[in-house]
């Protein structure tokens, strides 16, 4: 499916809950956050009934997140929907790490192809000024079974001024000894995400040179001679002089990739979001709810496709922006 300035559209992250285990100080506040009543959230059916209709309309990637979409009763049966029913066989998670090693091996049954894990401290300390919960080790634990279990991992690293921006070099290390890559993503001034100060990717890279060598950007070609085939979505990956490791570096505020988004969002109560920033969007639940017809489900879709914004404006500070917090959009 195209927008309205010509993107396809064939990426759908869909939140399965604001709730999380975790309170990110740049994500959720720590009293926690007003939840949307359990019976404003979409069931399992409902989601698997929306991508159904998404699949059909050209979607070909679906990601889980949250909140934590862990803590999601029956997340593992959503894999199982989406892989058998909707046929879809790009199913990837974005997950805090904590509850994985409970759900691995029956995750990667049900068909789930990869997750992305945070991964923002080595130290236990750190990690508790930043989650609020000292669960470092139960991280680390749920990266190891996911990558036992076959589900390709990724790490995903937000690196805040002055809390964990002395740990890149090590968190690349960590990365390359397990043998999986690291994302640095620019924290964008969303929610909580406000308060705090991110660092740019061009800092990030200059502070990695200093430690382990000359920056070279990896193509496409050689991401995939080194055995890494997910190329696509907006990460850059660089090598670093002798470092045998990749480090993908994700810029929304320093180089933004608004230009190629394909991506939308489907929100825990079922409301269709068409950009991080802006509050622009339909609400799909009460169609659905209301004995919609799945050809009038996709031409509420599309229609509101359209209107996808051409780009976020977090740079120039737009009075427009969703307040919704992170938790409650999936990221
Ligand atoms: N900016 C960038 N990333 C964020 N995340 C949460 N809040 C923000 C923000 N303001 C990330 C988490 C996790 C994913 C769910 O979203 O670190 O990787
Ligand atoms: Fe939870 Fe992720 Fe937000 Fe942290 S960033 S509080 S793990 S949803």
């Amino acid at each position: 499916m195209k927008d309205g300035y010509g993107r396809t559209i064939d990426y759908l992250r869909i939140s399965l809950t604001d709730k999380c285990n975790l309170r990110c100080s740049y994500c959720m506040p720590k009293e926690g956050i007003q939840h949307v009543a359990h019976s404003d959230i979409l069931t399992l059916e409902e989601i698997g009934r929306i991508a159904s209709v998404m699949k059909d309309l050209g979607i070909k990637k679906v990601r889980l997140t949250g909140g934590e979409p862990l803590v999601r009763k029956g997340v593992t049966e959503l894999v199982r929907i989406l892989h058998t029913d909707c046929c879809l066989d790009n199913i990837s998670m974005t997950s805090n790490g904590c509850m994985i090693s409970e759900y691995a091996e029956a995750l990667k049954d049900a068909g789930l192809g990869s997750i992305n894990i945070s991964l923002d401290t080595l130290n236990r300390d750190t990690f508790i000024r930043l989650t609020g919960s000292d669960e470092l080790d139960k991280v680390k634990e749920g990266i190891s079974s996911a990558i036992n279990a076959g589900i390709a991992v990724r790490l995903n690293c937000v690196p805040v001024r002055d809390i964990n921006d002395n740990e890149i070099t090590e968190i690349a290390g960590y990365a390359d000894r397990i043998g999986v890559p690291v994302r640095f993503i620019e924290l964008m001034p969303v929610g909580c995400g406000r308060a705090h100060k991110g660092v740019s990717t061009d800092e990030l890279k200059a502070k990695l040179e200093a430690e382990l060598g000359s920056a070279y950007r990896l193509s496409n070609d050689e991401l995939l001679k080194r055995g890494f085939d997910d190329i696509q979505g907006p990460a850059e990956y660089y090598g670093f002089g002798s470092f045998p490791g990749i480090v993908g570096f994700i810029s929304p505020i320093s180089h933004r990739f608004c230009e190629s988004c394909n991506r939308i969002r489907l929100t825990a109560s079922g409301f269709l979001k068409l950009c991080l920033q802006y509050p622009d969007g339909v609400d799909l639940k009460t169609p659905l709810r209301c004995g919609a017809s799945d050809s009038e489900i996709k031409s509420i879709i599309e229609e509101a496709v359209l209107k996808k914004p051409a780009a976020h404006s977090f740079t120039t500070g737009s009075l427009n922006t969703d307040t919704r917090r992170m938790v409650e959009i999936g990221g």
